[in-house]
């Protein structure tokens, strides 16, 4: 026997039923202008060069660089984050802080370009420029040296602000790189130039695709200074730490399997939060998205949207250019 059959009171379908009503109630939007485009620039290179595991992407001349920044903020992209590919590496990064390197001067090449009509950010860290691969200087027995390290990032933060950066990131999770930087900046008058501390980095296989991308020579890992994929609590404590050292945005990274973290930093974070949805994390959906097995467009939509969902301001993502195109049909 069963009863008459109960019709609910409640009904949520309501606000589903037309796309309209859908657009007009949707919690989270995603906007071109949070969204940062990371891009590759690569010294000596003649011609931009593919890379494999990241389909669509390149290692830029400094003349193709150029083009592609202005049209991904013609495209409304809210900032570009800018990476370096020296021809030369050594053990202390020389590279990084010389301002005839390539990222100093591709920084001051975009900077004069784009003046300030976009936020000019530069990746903050050694391993692109150092032979061994790893983020800082090796002490006599080959560990990363979190001090010796936190010297070279002092005069890379200097170089980048002098080459035009709006944003410096520290990325190389050593201890008091915050407040070392803010320092250094601030020293040398660039008051005015912000820290957007990578506060919650996790060791992780998603990171592949950039080592390809930047042509890393890490041998091993990251292990003794990106955080374990285990912790959450000690995100928090990263956290107290950047934001004490004087952090004006906080980021998480990689996002889409962090997005707990990201939660809980956006919840006691009054700084902006970025998070950062990494190579990996676009090599996977570009490789299921060229089998057919999966719609790209819809997919990079709905995974921006659940990261900004999950509490970020700010999204580093590959699909920047490529989003903000959609999202203006
Ligand atoms: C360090 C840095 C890395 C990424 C951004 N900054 C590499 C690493 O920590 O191994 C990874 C970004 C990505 O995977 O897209 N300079």
């Amino acid at each position: 026997m069963t009863g008459p059959v109960r019709r609910p009171v409640d009904r949520p379908r309501r606000l589903r039923t037309t796309a309209a009503v859908r657009e007009l109630v949707a919690e989270t939007r995603v906007h071109p202008s949070s969204l940062v485009l990371p891009l590759f620039v690569r010294e000596g290179a003649e011609e931009p060069v593919p890379i494999g595991s990241m389909p669509g992407v390149v290692q830029h001349t400094r003349e193709s660089l150029r083009r592609a920044a202005g049209e991904a903020v013609a495209d409304g992209v809210g900032g570009l984050m800018l990476f370096g590919v020296p021809e030369h590496k050594d053990a202390v990064g020389s590279g990084a802080t010389d301002p005839g390197g390539i990222l100093n001067s591709a920084l001051a090449d975009l900077r004069r370009d784009l003046g300030d009509s976009t936020v000019l950010m530069a990746d903050l860290c050694l391993d692109e420029f150092t032979d061994h691969g790893h983020c800082g200087v090796l002490d006599g027995r080959g560990r990363v040296d979190n001090d010796a390290t936190l010297e070279r990032y002092a005069a890379m933060a200097r170089a980048q602000a002098d080459a035009g950066a709006h944003v410096v990131g520290p990325s190389g999770m050593m201890d008091g790189q915050v407040a070392v930087v803010r320092e250094a900046l601030d020293a040398a008058g660039h008051t005015d130039v912000a820290v957007l501390a990578y506060t919650a980095k996790y060791t992780s296989a998603f990171y592949g695709p950039f080592r390809e991308a930047v042509s890393s020579s890490l041998q091993g890992d990251r292990a003794t200074y990106q955080q374990d994929p285990a912790n959450r609590r000690e995100a928090r404590r990263e956290l107290a730490l950047d934001l004490a050292e004087g952090a004006d945005m906080v980021m998480v990274k990689p996002a889409l399997g962090y997005l707990d973290v990201l939660r809980e930093v956006a919840d006691r974070s009054d700084v902006p939060v970025a998070a950062y949805q990494v190579s990996g994390e676009y090599s996977q959906l570009e490789a299921a998205a060229e089998r057919g097995w999966i719609d790209r467009d819809r997919a990079v939509l709905e995974t921006l949207t659940s990261i900004r969902r999950a509490g970020a301001d700010i999204v580093l993502s590959y699909y920047a250019r490529h989003a903000a195109r959609l999202l203006r049909g």
